[in-house]
C-alpha cells in the first residue's frame, strides 16, 4: 500500500519539556500508521547559535530517547541526526542559489532570533529556512507537521520546491504540505500565562521537563500562577494561567477543553491543580521511566542512530543525485 512520507524535525535540545511533548512529538506518533515517517534531529539547524559540542552531541541522544519514550518506533520509523546525512546540506546550496534575499528577509523568526545588530548575525541563521527546505525536498516528503511557528518556513520551502522546478523545467520536487499542529497544543509558561513555556525561562517553576519525578510535578502545578476568580473557567483573555492548565489537562487527557471545563466548573483551584498533577504524573511517568533506559544504554542508543542515519542516507541520496544531475553537476 502506497503511504505518503512524513518528514519532520525537532531540535536537540537537552530538558525537554511539556510544551515539546504536547506540541511536537506526542503529533509525531499516529502518523506512523498511515504515513511513512522520517524524523530527524536537526542539529545542523541548532549551531545556527553557538552550542558546545559535547553538550550537542549528548542532547541529540536525549532528545532521540524522548521521541521513542514517547512511541516513535525507531525500527518503523527514520530517526537519525540530520548531521549524519550529507545530502540535507549538499542540497541545501543548490536551493539557497534559488531563494531571492527578498524571500528570505519577510522571515518573522530571523528578525526575532537577530534581534535588533542583524550585522552580528550568522549567514547560517538567515539561510535557516533554506536548509528546512533541502531536509523536506531531499527526502520528497509531502507532509510536515509543524508547530504554528513553523509555518512561514514551510511556505517558503513550497515557494523553494516551486523555483527549483521552474528553473529546471521539472516537476522533479513535489510541493509540500504544511500540516499545522492547532492552537489546542500551545503549551505556557506555568509562571505566565501569556508566554511560551520555554527551556530558556530561568525559572525551572515555569515548565514540567519530562524529566521531572512526581514531586518536583506536585510542586510546580501547586506553585503554578493562577488568579483570584472562583471556579474553573475558559477565559483565555482574562484567565491565561487557568486556561492554560485546562489546556494542558484536555491534552493529557484527549478530552475537549469544554469537557474539562464542565467535570471542574465548581472546583477550588487547588483541588483542579491536584486532578492535575495526578493527571502529569500518570502519563509522563512511563515516558520519564522509558527515557531514563534508553539513555543508561548509550551504545544501544547511539547504534538505534546509526541504523536511522544509514536508512536515511538510502531515501536521500538518490534523490540528491538526480537533482544534481538536473542541475548539471556531477554525481553518479
Ligand atoms: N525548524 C524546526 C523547529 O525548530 C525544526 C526543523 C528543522 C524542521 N528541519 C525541519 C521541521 C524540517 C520540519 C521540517 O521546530
Amino acid at each position: 500500500m502506497f503511504k505518503p512520507r512524513v518528514l519532520s524535525g525537532v531540535q536537540p535540545t537537552g530538558n525537554l519539556h511539556l510544551g515539546n511533548y504536547l506540541g511536537a512529538i506526542r503529533n509525531w506518533v499516529p502518523f506512523q500508521q498511515t504515513h511513512e515517517c522520517v524524523y530527524m534531529l536537526a542539529d545542523l539547524h541548532a549551531i545556527t547559535v553557538p552550542q558546545d559540542p559535547i553538550k550537542l552531541r549528548q542532547s541529540v541522544r536525549e532528545t532521540a530517547a524522548a521521541l521513542i519514550a514517547c512511541g516513535i518506533n525507531p525500527n518503523t520509523s527514520v530517526i537519525f541526526p540530520q548531521s549524519a546525512v550529507s545530502a540535507h546540506a549538499e542540497l541545501a546550496w543548490v536551493l539557497s542559489c534559488l531563494t531571492p534575499l527578498g524571500w528570505l528577509n519577510r522571515m518573522t523568526q530571523f528578525k526575532d532570533k537577530a534581534g535588533k545588530n542583524k550585522d552580528n548575525a550568522g549567514l547560517g541563521l538567515y539561510s535557516y529556512p533554506v536548509l528546512m527546505a533541502a531536509d523536506i525536498l531531499t527526502y520528497h516528503a509531502t507532509h510536515v507537521p509543524v508547530g504554528e511557528d513553523q509555518k512561514q518556513h514551510l511556505e517558503l520551502a513550497r515557494d523553494i520546491a516551486g523555483a527549483f522546478n521552474r528553473a529546471y523545467g521539472t516537476e522533479f520536487f513535489p510541493l509540500p504540505e504544511p500540516m499545522i499542529m492547532g492552537e489546542a497544543t500551545r503549551v505556557m509558561s506555568l509562571r505566565d500565562g501569556k508566554k511560551k513555556m520555554s527551556k530558556s525561562d530561568e525559572s525551572d517553576y515555569s515548565r514540567i521537563n519530562l524529566t521531572d519525578d512526581a514531586d518536583a510535578i506536585a510542586q510546580k502545578f501547586k506553585k503554578a500562577k493562577t488568579d483570584t476568580i472562583e471556579g474553573i473557567s475558559w477565559d483565555a483573555e482574562n484567565r491565561p494561567e487557568i486556561a492554560n492548565l485546562i489546556t494542558i489537562y484536555a491534552a493529557l487527557s484527549d478530552i475537549k477543553k469544554e469537557e474539562v471545563v464542565q467535570q471542574f466548573a465548581g472546583a477550588q483551584t487547588s483541588a483542579f491543580k491536584s486532578a492535575l498533577t495526578d493527571l502529569a504524573v500518570a502519563k509522563l511517568s512511563p515516558i520519564t521511566a522509558k527515557m531514563r533506559v534508553l539513555l543508561e544504554d548509550v551504545d544501544s542508543l547511539d547504534g538505534i542512530l546509526k541504523n536511522g542515519a544509514e536508512r536515511a542516507n538510502e531515501l536521500a541520496q538518490p534523490i540528491l543525485k538526480n537533482a544534481y544531475n538536473l542541475v548539471g553537476f556531477w554525481r553518479s
